[in-house]
């Protein structure tokens, strides 16, 4: 269930993402509760960014930590930074846009360590790549940030190939990770050179949105409908109902070493995650899945 991120760090396989949090109405006690409940099942990571729930999700987290003592310590946290949204929040902001100047990711760790109620981030991801961008200065910044202890790690969410080597190659191949969207509904990374790049260069890839946001679960074209059929199909031969753990278990399998971030909420669909990496799925099945996600039979 752990897997090693760099020699020092390990991950849990399965990630909880907090994108979603300020939706699910959880008192700082019942939010404790389910991390408690997560941490039994294994899932010690979690998933954050500065701007998530219009930068509120970072603080919500943060009261639920501060209630139990010693919790911090048996979990890593990631946060993102460099997005600047255009929200009520900001009322001299006239639109969104990429920030990866020194002063803006210094201040971002900075709020996100006072909202998060700790003094350190297992691993920093710049958020988006952005067409404006310092290489020299994100590397000095990362430095800094790990020199000072504030960030253990630093890695990037959304990057091409072309960005991440770009970028790594200013801050002495510093970079852990990439979290990119992948799921049956979300093939693009399959198709951008991202995963052969993974491969090559031993990543370990985080997928976000890997239920396609809950997508998979309400088909609404014709394509979708084929795919919830093929995931049906599969998971009858698993003797489950559950299409959930079928498309978990696709991620999962993939030689690549896939970290879903699952982002429900409740307890019995985030357990089905971690009951997915129970399930070997044939290499015809694997295939099934994805011909339905292309639309055709493989070339
Ligand atoms: N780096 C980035 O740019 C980026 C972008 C987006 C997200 N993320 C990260 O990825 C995490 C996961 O993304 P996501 O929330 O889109 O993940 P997801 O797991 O694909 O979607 C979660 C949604 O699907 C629903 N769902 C999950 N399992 C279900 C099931 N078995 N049946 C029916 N509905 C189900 C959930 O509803 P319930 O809660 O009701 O179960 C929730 O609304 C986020 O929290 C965030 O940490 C990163």
């Amino acid at each position: 269930m752990k897997i090693n991120i760099t020699k020092d760090l390990k991950l849990s396989r399965i990630i909880h993402g907090h994108w979603r949090l300020a939706d699910w109405d959880l008192s700082a006690q019942e939010l404790l509760k389910l991390t408690e409940q997560l941490i039994e099942l294994g899932i010690t990571t979690f998933d954050h960014a500065d701007i998530y729930g219009n930068h509120t999700c970072e603080s919500l987290f943060g009261e639920a930590l501060k209630l139990k003592k010693g919790l911090r310590e048996k979990i890593q946290i990631i946060t993102k930074c460099g997005i600047k949204l255009n929200t009520d929040k900001f009322p001299n902001r006239d639109i969104k846009y990429y920030d990866y100047s020194y002063d803006h990711i210094i201040n971002s760790v900075n709020t996100s360590l006072q909202n998060l109620n700790t003094d350190y981030i297992d691993i920093l991801l710049l958020h988006r790549p952005a067409p404006f961008f310092n290489p020299e200065e994100v590397a000095l910044v990362f430095s800094h940030l790990e020199l000072s202890g504030k960030v253990l790690y630093c890695g990037v969410s959304n990057f091409t190939p072309s960005q991440y080597e770009m970028l790594n190659a200013y801050t002495d191949e510093r970079l852990v990770t990439n979290q990119v969207e992948i799921s049956p509904l979300c093939l693009e990374n399959f198709e951008n050179g991202n995963i052969d790049f993974f491969l090559k260069e031993k990543i370990k890839p985080m997928a976000w949105s890997p239920m396609a946001g809950g997508k998979l679960f309400n088909p609404t074209n014709e394509h979708e409908i084929n795919v919830f059929e093929i995931l049906s199909e599969i998971a009858q031969e698993h003797n489950t109902e559950s299409i959930a753990k079928i498309a978990y278990a696709w991620l999962l399998n993939h030689p690549v070493g896939i970290l879903p971030i699952v982002g429900s909420q409740k307890l019995n669909r985030i357990k089905e995650a971690v009951e997915a990496l129970e399930i070997k799925l044939t290499t015809e099945q694997w295939y099934k899945i994805y011909s339905s996600a292309i639309g055709s039979e493989v070339p």
